[in-house]
């Protein structure tokens, strides 16, 4: 039975720096999830392009634009708010990635999966 929680450590995850990723077989053999940090807060998501299912990262853990102001997806260059996983701008405008629910305590991220949805 898969796991129905992800549990990372604060610390490895930087004010609009590097994303960490995770696996999430309840999706599949390669499916994977990541998490960011934006205003202090933790915000987590499904690692698919609301466009083409494909991961937003081509680096590894790399989401951010340049200016820090958004996530990219690094194949058509799709724009989604930190906070909320709305794509503002790029083909799939108007849509959004899956937000996985995120707790935080005790120097503890927690990613919740129970309500994962393929
Ligand atoms: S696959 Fe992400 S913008 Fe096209």
């Amino acid at each position: 039975m898969p796991n129905h929680k992800i549990i990372l450590n604060s610390h490895d995850l930087l004010e609009k720096s590097r994303g960490l990723r995770f696996a999430l077989p309840q999706l599949g053999e390669f499916a994977t999830g990541f998490v960011v940090r934006f205003h202090g807060k933790a915000h987590a998501y499904v690692n698919q392009c609301a466009h083409v299912p494909v991961e937003l990262d081509w680096e590894q853990g790399n989401f951010f634009t340049v200016a820090k102001d958004y996530l990219i997806c690094a194949t058509h260059g799709a724009h989604y708010q930190p906070d909320t996983g709305h794509c503002v701008l790029g083909p799939c405008k108007g849509k959004s990635l899956q937000v996985l629910p995120v707790t935080e305590q005790n120097q503890q991220i927690t990613i919740h999966l129970d309500k994962l949805h393929k």
